[in-house]
């Protein structure tokens, strides 16, 4: 095995090693073994995939599981206790985001499973046939798919910039209402998954609501970044994810208007969603029972729940200006690398949250992501992030290299990324890679994995590989 070289000095002004994590989180210091056989603390800059835990949400569960029981289900004293956090954590979570009075907060899987509920929930229109809702192609495919499967869809291509984007969704939505069909809802990103900028919610809410149509945002990559509130913004549906929001335990949510969530086609069909059976008709549930068929994830909720506590006692500001510096000198330094080129959609966003996506010249982006892994220990995710119709607009079929930071993030890792880009640039990989079943490999990688896990080898991040895998490949259709 070759030596790894040392990384040069890190390009672009200002740096921000000595920038600390604004909270803990597990797991910041776990030794990533490398292939020249050193290791280093794992530099997590994937957090928009799936963020580590808090620490304040561990402990939150260690203290929670000697009270774990039966929901909603028994009459035992643990019962009781675990019904009650339940509760109580659903009505932390749906504080946190301003929910109002009549708002209904579910608890379900993650985004993906809270708009897939939505999707069965939008009125149909006058003449029977499924309710018309707009979409972007600017979105993750979890704001995407389940309105062309299961809603009459439309979808706007975004433009070069928001003012432009706006714009276009409300000639589509007058258009709509001028052919006597109009729009039920629109439903839009928060913060792109793959750059990070938002749009102006109180334009898009404007916009939507003047045309008679609800919005529903997908906050899984703004919650976790920025304030956000359904009664300030005007916002009817909003969707997010505990695993993006430093509570990884399952549960993720769907906060809105009471009217369509209880008159929709129940989620799941199973006890717990249902007043009364016989063998002949089934009575359901409204308010949230209806759509929380089996045993609930209090756990899940519970660890949101502390999540959402704990995000919510920061300074906003101070969680902004964090991750506004981790992400300015992300772009600058990787744009002053030749032959990296930072992935934009729009000049005039009004925000970004905390992700930066780029390209390479002369490396395939699960190369680049191999490579970072492989000989630096930092984790970043490379794909078309599950926007196949935006990054194709874009320009980038072939992917890209996503990186992401958030309240557990050090500017030192962010350093590290740009200072072993720039190495890569420079020098190119010193290890040996290879493409098997279209993923990236190191060739004869000899990186242990971690002692005490039982595990006999590592399978590549996006499956176990050839007609089986799954995730994002670079290479899906
Ligand atoms: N939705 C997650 C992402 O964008 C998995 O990576």
């Amino acid at each position: 095995m070759t030596a790894i070289a040392e990384t040069p000095a890190c390009p672009g002004t200002p740096t921000v090693g000595d920038l600390a994590p604004v909270l803990p989180v597990v797991g910041h210091d776990t030794p990533a073994p490398l292939v020249d056989g050193r290791r280093v603390p794992y530099a997590n800059l994937d957090v928009a995939a799936s963020a580590p835990a808090l620490q304040d949400v561990a402990d939150r569960i260690t203290q929670t599981l000697p009270l774990y029981a039966s929901v909603h289900r028994g009459a035992g004293y643990l019962s009781q206790v675990s019904t009650t956090l339940y509760e109580q954590s659903r009505r932390v979570i749906g504080e946190f985001v301003g929910a109002r009075d009549d708002d209904v907060t579910l608890l379900v899987r993650n985004t993906t499973d809270a708009l897939n509920l939505l999707a069965g929930c939008v009125p149909a229109s006058d003449d029977g046939t499924p309710g018309r809702v707009l979409v972007l192609d600017v979105e993750h495919h979890a704001n995407f798919l389940p309105w062309q499967r299961s809603a009459d869809a439309t979808v706007v291509t975004g433009r070069d910039t928001v003012a432009e984007t706006v714009a276009a969704i409300r000639d589509e939505l007058a258009a709509g209402l001028a052919a006597g069909r109009g729009y039920a809802l629109l439903a839009v990103t928060g913060a792109s998954n793959v750059t990070g900028e938002t749009l102006p919610v109180a334009d898009v809410v404007a916009t939507a609501h003047a045309a008679g149509a609800r919005v529903l945002l997908d906050g899984a990559q703004l919650v976790p970044h920025r304030r956000f509130s359904l009664a300030e913004t005007g916002v009817d549906y909003l969707a997010f994810s505990g695993h993006k929001t430093y509570a990884p335990f399952g549960a993720g949510v769907l906060v809105g208007r009471r009217d369509w969530l209880d008159t929709g086609t129940p989620y799941l069909a199973g006890g717990g969603a249902v007043r009364s059976v016989r063998v002949e008709r089934t009575d359901w549930h409204d308010g949230p029972a209806r759509h929380e068929a089996g045993s609930p994830n209090v756990l899940g909720a519970v660890a949101l729940a502390a999540a959402c506590e704990s995000l919510a006692a920061l300074d906003a500001d101070a969680l902004r200006a964090h991750e506004n510096a981790l992400r300015a000198r992300l772009v600058d330094g990787l744009e002053s690398i030749a032959g990296v080129e930072v992935v934009r959609l729009w000049s005039d966003a009004p925000d970004t949250v905390g992700v930066v996506t780029f390209t390479v010249a002369g490396y395939e982006p699960g190369q680049v992501a191999a490579y970072l892994s492989a000989e630096h220990g930092i984790g970043v995710r490379d794909g078309r992030f599950c926007a196949h119709p935006l990054l194709s607009r874009l320009g980038y079929g072939a992917g890209a290299v996503r990186s992401s930071v958030g309240v557990g993030t050090a500017g030192e890792e962010v350093e590290r990324l740009v200072a072993a880009v720039a190495a890569l640039v420079a020098d190119g990989p010193q290890a040996r890679y290879d493409v098997v079943d279209g993923l990236w490999i190191v060739v004869d990688d000899p990186r242990p994995v971690p002692e005490g896990s039982g595990l006999a080898g590592l399978l590549a991040t996006a499956g176990p590989g050839g007609d089986e895998a799954f995730g994002c490949l670079p290479e899906d259709a």
